[in-house]
């Protein structure tokens, strides 16, 4: 962890914008080893310009001191002695709040909350909470994928309690796996999209495709590119949070769908082009992030392909460039490309802008480590076609996304004034 006075801490958040000005928030931090990320998080919403109350479980005081936050925060934390103090704390917090964020939030704290016992100060406050509540869980991957705490999450979500992360990677463990605290950063933006909509894309029609194809060789086997979905998953659940109706078409993914998308799922690259093109009319922006297969076998074997001692040779025939395709016939609709490049990103890719008549082409060296495929974050460079090079930093893919989108509105301002 960098030093708290340092500003590039906290990744990802745009520093300097005080989006969160006058909204008070109640920051409920619970007994995990995250809890020391609080520190930061409290710094990154008090410089966004909000009122942090800070309210602390007694595990949460074995992690991190009352002390610290109450310094950062500039006011008294709130922790079940203090409550004994003061008359229905719980009920003046809760009522005074915009927000209630907890983070971390343990296994043990989710129960709570999904199954209404309220035996301290934050779980009662969560009870008597009538305002937005987000949740950040922090907690070891095999825990995390217990049944029981995924049914927990599903119940407070399903009663609009908003669930950021866990982010994948290696836990306090020494495990790799879901269960680390989702980044700062997100944490901040999630709540910033919930107190403060941005609705700047509510008249727009947003195609988003994401993920890989797969082209069948044989019935077991297959060929196919590394995509995850994350890139195109992130940018479908921004253009949701930012008012736009949003079709997402996915080629094979993990991730679940983000909530408020039309969701269709394919499997191949010719199955993808029938149905981008199928919705075509209906969007008035595209998004092509899917990492589509250039070529697919040639011929499908019927049943499964014996093994032999000889080499074996595949042909392979070219996949239709779907996204050439939509630059041809593209009218007034905004065309965003993606370029996974592994060398001269800005050439090769502004090649590929003016070969298929997009408005933007977002550039990645895939071989750059955090950048590309599967990874959380992604560092890019967003081309236009005047030759302009925006290099953006190294981020959460949500807040790539949120760059694009941006980059999407402006667009749109330009065209309009035409
Ligand atoms: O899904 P993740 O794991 O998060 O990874 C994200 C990503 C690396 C897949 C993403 O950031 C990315 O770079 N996507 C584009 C990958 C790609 O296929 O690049 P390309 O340079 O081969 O293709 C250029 C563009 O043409 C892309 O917008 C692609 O969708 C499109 N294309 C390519 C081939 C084809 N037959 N039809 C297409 O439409």
């Amino acid at each position: 962890m960098q030093g708290i006075g340092s500003d590039d801490h906290v990744k990802g958040v745009d520093n300097g914008q005080m989006a969160l000005q006058g909204k008070k928030i109640v920051l409920g931090i619970t007994g995990s080893i995250a809890a020391y990320k609080a520190v930061e998080l409290v710094r990154a919403l008090t410089k966004a310009g909000a009122n942090v109350r800070v309210v602390m479980t007694a595990s949460a005081q074995r992690f991190v001191t009352p002390l610290t936050l109450a310094t950062l925060s500039r006011q008294a934390v709130l922790t079940d002695q203090s409550a004994w103090e003061a008359q229905m704390p719980h009920l003046t917090a809760a009522r005074k709040t915009n927000l209630l964020l907890v983070a971390p939030a343990t296994a043990g704290r989710i129960a709570k909350f999904a199954h209404g016992l309220a035996d301290d100060l934050l779980s009662t406050l969560f009870l008597a909470c009538t305002r937005p509540v987000v949740l950040a869980p922090a907690m070891d991957a095999e825990m995390y994928r217990h049944p029981v705490v995924q049914d927990n999450l599903a119940r407070l979500r399903s009663w609009g309690v908003r669930i950021v992360g866990p982010a994948t990677g290696e836990l306090a463990s020494g495990v790799w796996g879901p269960g680390r605290l989702a980044e700062i950063g997100e944490i901040v933006q999630t709540v910033t999209e919930i107190l403060c909509p941005q609705r700047d894309l509510s008249r727009e029609v947003v195609l988003v495709t994401a993920g890989p194809t797969r082209e069948p060789l044989d019935p077991v086997r297959y060929l196919s590119t590394r995509a995850s979905g994350k890139m195109g998953y992130a940018l479908a659940e921004e253009a949701v949070a930012r008012g736009a109706r949003t079709i997402l078409i996915s080629g094979p993914s993990a991730l679940a769908p983000p909530y408020g998308v039309e969701f269709m799922e394919v499997e191949t690259a010719l199955q993808m082009r029938a149905v981008v093109l199928d919705r075509l009319t209906e969007a008035t922006v595209i998004i092509k992030a899917a990492a589509v297969s250039d070529y697919r076998p040639a011929h499908q074997a019927e049943s499964k392909l014996a093994k032999c001692d000889a080499p074996l040779m595949l042909e392979l025939a070219p996949n239709p460039d779907i996204l050439r395709e939509i630059g041809a016939q593209k009218g007034a609709r905004i065309v965003v490309g993606f370029a996974a490049e592994t060398g001269d990103l800005v050439l090769r890719a502004h090649h590929k802008l003016m070969a298929k008549h997009l408005d933007l082409i977002v550039a990645n060296d895939v071989t750059q480590e955090g950048a590309g495929f599967a990874c959380e974050t992604n560092q890019v460079v967003i081309i236009d076609p005047h030759g302009g090079a925006e290099e953006l930093p190294l981020l959460p893919k949500r807040q790539v996304a949120r760059r694009i989108l941006d980059r999407v509105v402006s667009l749109r301002q330009q065209k309009n004034r035409v």
